[in-house]
């Protein structure tokens, strides 16, 4: 994910006021791709321990499918906040300071 990807969709994530990212961790055992197979679990760890960390007020959700199997490691803030996609171990720290930013930006 580039840095100009995450700014994008984080700008609109602001009108978004929420406090949850779900991030698919399913984990299929088979030849069908899944987050969980693509490193989401670890992305998901790095999350939560970086808004610890930064005392976000921001809570991460695993969950199980968007459906988007095939672009993941796949999140979104929820209800109604863009997908990122793709995402990787190493795009943690630069998700974290734009999740800071927004969280600057809602209402508790
Ligand atoms: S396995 Fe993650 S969106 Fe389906």
């Amino acid at each position: 994910m580039s840095d100009e990807q995450i700014k994008v969709e984080m700008k609109d994530q602001k009108k978004v006021e929420s406090k949850v990212l779900a991030i698919c961790v399913n984990r299929r055992y088979s030849d069908k791709p899944s987050c969980g197979g693509r490193g989401s679990i670890k992305i998901a760890d790095a999350l939560e321990a970086g808004i610890s960390e930064r005392k976000l007020n921001i809570k991460v959700d695993r969950i199980i499918c968007f459906g988007m199997c095939t672009q993941g490691p796949s999140m979104r803030l929820v209800p109604n906040g863009d997908f990122f996609r793709q995402m990787k171990l190493e795009d943690v720290p630069k998700l974290l300071d734009q999740l800071a930013e927004a969280d600057k930006t809602v209402p508790d």
